[in-house]
């Protein structure tokens, strides 16, 4: 398993990480994702540690902290030897402080997730979503003190815009906080979304991109397919509400595409939506889901092989987005002054 640094951090993250969404399966909503408990967590971590992998990633409202605690406990020993990423930001209770990303909510949201994790530090903490109505000074204060006092290690954010996370960047430099080093964020053949703004920003600023449901929550398995019926047995064919967009006659357009290029090496369809997001610029890591062992197994297979450039090619090409203003202008009209190393003059 390649390891690559954590944006411009000296933190190692492998290049495929795991998910634990699917752990707990507590109430309607994660139940609908999975429902693994403690030994079948220890299998899925030992498969995934076996394999190279070294970062693990949950949240404070997976099943309601219950996959922090089944994370904790399943890990036991080689607590050491990860690299556990959380997240806070949602509601953990029903009071008006239980949620957001005030300092009393962060303070409190991480002491509660250090108890579940059964653990003294957070290696990654990540804020899950923005929250508009607490200034960025407060909460990145707030998140600065927890790692002055060893409680954290290294920052992130998942879901924020470019210019949040540029401006929450030059606060943390003027006042002398801490650095955001990573941004966790959709990404996946389904949707290109993020190359507009958010990859040129990481370029620019130097943090990683960590990519959450990179097979658009299973669409890009293989398992759903133009003119066949989807099947029961998975997280959209039981009607789970999609979290993620897809715009259908693309997407289906781009799993043939995959499926042919799986087809004609031998592996799986989920294996080739993985690659091209491995390879990626600014991806660090790409976070695996799994309902099932074997789906596991299945995607980690991704770390063994490459794609070659022309089928990279061949799937930029089929799953090439509408490209949204000011990018049309900006690729047209500035592709004569380059960005990158090795720049031609033209
Ligand atoms: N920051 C955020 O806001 C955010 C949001 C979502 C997720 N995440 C993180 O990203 C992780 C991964 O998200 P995700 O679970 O949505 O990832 P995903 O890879 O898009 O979807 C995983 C699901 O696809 C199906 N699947 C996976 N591999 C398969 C295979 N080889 N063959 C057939 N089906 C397969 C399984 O569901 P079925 O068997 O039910 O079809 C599995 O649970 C989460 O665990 C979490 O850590 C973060």
């Amino acid at each position: 398993m390649q390891m690559r640094y954590l944006g411009h951090s000296g933190l190692q993250v492998s290049a495929l990480g795991f998910g634990t969404m699917t752990f707990g399966g507590a109430g309607d909503y994660f139940a609908g994702l999975g429902t693994q408990d403690v030994a079948d967590a220890r299998r899925l971590l030992d498969i995934s540690i076996d394999a190279g992998v070294n970062l693990f990633d949950t949240s404070d409202i997976y099943s309601g902290g219950l996959a922090e605690e089944i994370l904790g406990e399943a890990l036991g020993t080689r607590r050491g030897r990860v690299i556990v990423a959380t997240k806070i930001r949602f509601a953990t209770g029903a009071g008006p402080n239980d949620a957001g990303l005030s300092r009393h909510h962060v303070l409190n949201a991480v002491d509660a997730s250090l108890r579940r994790l059964n653990t003294d530090h957070i290696d990654l903490l990540q804020l899950h979503e923005i929250d508009p109505a607490t200034p960025l000074d407060e909460t990145l204060h707030a998140v600065d003190d927890l790692v002055r006092a060893g409680k954290v290690r290294y920052l992130g954010v998942s879901n924020y815009s470019a210019w949040m996370i540029t401006k929450a960047l030059g606060i943390a430099e003027a006042r002398g906080w801490e650095r955001i080093v990573s941004h966790q964020a959709y990404y996946s053949l389904a949707c290109r979304d993020i190359e507009f703004e958010l990859v040129p920003c990481a370029l620019d600023e130097g943090f990683g991109h960590i990519v959450w449901s990179p097979l658009a929550g299973g669409f890009l398995s293989g398992k759903f397919r133009r003119g066949q019926e989807a099947p029961n047995d998975s997280r959209r064919g039981r009607g789970w509400g999609d979290i993620v967009p897809i715009e259908d006659e693309r997407g289906l357009d781009t799993v043939e595409v995959a499926a042919e290029i799986a087809e004609a090496r031998g592996v799986s369809v989920a294996q080739v939506a993985i690659n091209w997001l491995r390879t990626r610029p600014t991806v660090s890591s790409v976070i695996l889901g799994a309902r099932r062992e074997e789906q596991l197994v299945d995607n980690l297979a991704a770390a063994t092989w490459d794609l070659t450039p022309e089928e990279t090619e061949r799937l930029d090409a089929v799953s090439s987005p509408r490209v949204p203003y000011p990018q049309w202008h900006q690729w047209d009209w500035a592709a004569d002054r380059p960005v990158g190393p090795n720049r031609v003059a033209l």
